[in-house]
């Protein structure tokens, strides 16, 4: 081998081309396994400059081996560097996060229908200056019957109306032990609405399902008369139903109340003229009123020589119901996004 001949000046020239080449190589990389193939080709142990670095006799071509390998070190080392900070400045160009793009947006959820109008009738009673009264879902029989003037042998105290829990225990079948329960606690004059859940032993079809809600009203006080009643009814359906609304009263029958009256308010879909909604009359029935029975007032301690009272109870369903244009009052209660986000 001619390098073995004249070591010194073969091996150097051939090492400061084998540099050249090399830096341009290692500078030439654009990968990490590109890089790691030049590092092997030449700085591997059977590397050209490796193997001569082996063979070396004198101290001169050592030398200036040596020096070519610590330059390519140093390359290899610093392209390591540059492929790195590419990399990252890649990484950093790519993953950027816009901070000025909209977000995604999420539905936002509302009340159920039922919720609306049961806060929509606490809002009037409460502009009227009346109380708002939770009462009991869990009821006795009689805070539920007797004093409301249903003794023993009514109907609707049969199991076949009414779900008994236990003994004279009992899910209330309507609000009005509400409106006795308040009586029994505090003296006239009362103004009280209560709104909430009642049962009734009944089979579900599009007008009955066997939990619904009421709203039950009370106004007790010197001098309550019929006239007062209607103006209150009149009220509420005209801040339900639209400012142009009348209210009108046909008789009905209740045990705690006398008189007792069917309230019904003008049809507001047809404007009195007739429509299916109220059955071509012109009026839709709203719930049952009257003014309290002398025999309630006496139950819970009052004196009807000296107050008297009206009381109403209205559905709360019934009002979704009309005012939506429901056809089954079952929809209410499927949890049917479908028919909930239309409200
Ligand atoms: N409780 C009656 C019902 O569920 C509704 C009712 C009628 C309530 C007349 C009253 C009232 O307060 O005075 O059918």
């Amino acid at each position: 081998m001619s390098r073995k001949n004249t070591p010194g000046t073969v091996a150097a020239v051939d090492a400061s081309a084998l540099e050249q080449e090399a830096l341009s190589e290692i500078e030439s990389t654009s990968t990490r396994k590109e890089l790691d193939e030049a590092r092997v080709r030449y700085l591997g142990r059977k590397s050209a400059l490796k193997q001569a670095l082996r063979e070396v006799r004198d101290r001169e071509t050592g030398l200036t081996l040596n020096r070519v390998r610590e330059r390519l070190e140093q390359a290899v080392a610093e392209r390591e560097a540059g492929l790195e900070r590419a990399q990252l400045e890649r990484a950093l160009a790519d993953e950027t996060v816009d901070v000025t793009l909209p977000g995604r947006t999420y539905r936002r959820g509302h009340l159920h229908p039922l919720t609306q109008i049961r806060r929509e009738v606490e809002d009037v009673f409460l502009g009227l200056g009346y109380a708002v009264v939770d009462g009991d879902e869990v009821e006795d029989t009689w805070h539920l019957f007797d004093a409301l003037n249903m003794p023993p042998g009514h109907v609707t105290r049969s199991p076949l109306h009414t779900l008994f829990l236990n003994g004279d225990i009992v899910l209330r079948t309507e609000t009005s032990p509400s409106q006795i329960r308040v009586m029994e606690r505090q003296r006239p004059p009362v103004y009280m609405v209560s709104l909430g859940r009642v049962y009734r032993r009944d089979t579900p079809d599009a007008t009955h399902v066997p939990i619904f809600h009421q709203v039950e009203g009370l106004a007790v006080d010197r001098g309550i008369t019929l006239a007062d009643l209607k103006g209150t009814l009149l009220h509420l359906m005209r801040a339900l139903f639209g400012e142009d609304r009348r209210v009108r009263f046909g008789t009905d029958f209740f045990p705690f109340t006398e008189p007792s009256l069917q309230a019904a308010v003008s049809c507001f879909i047809c404007e009195g003229v007739g429509c299916p909604t109220c059955k071509q009359t012109g009026w839709i029935e709203m719930g049952g009123s009257g003014l309290v029975d002398p025999n309630v007032l006496v139950n819970v301690g009052y004196d009807p020589e000296e107050v008297s009272g009206f009381a109403f109870g209205l559905g709360l369903e019934r009002i979704a119901l009309l005012r939506h244009g429901l056809p089954d009052l079952r929809e209410l209660w499927q949890n049917d996004l479908r028919l909930l986000r239309q409200f």
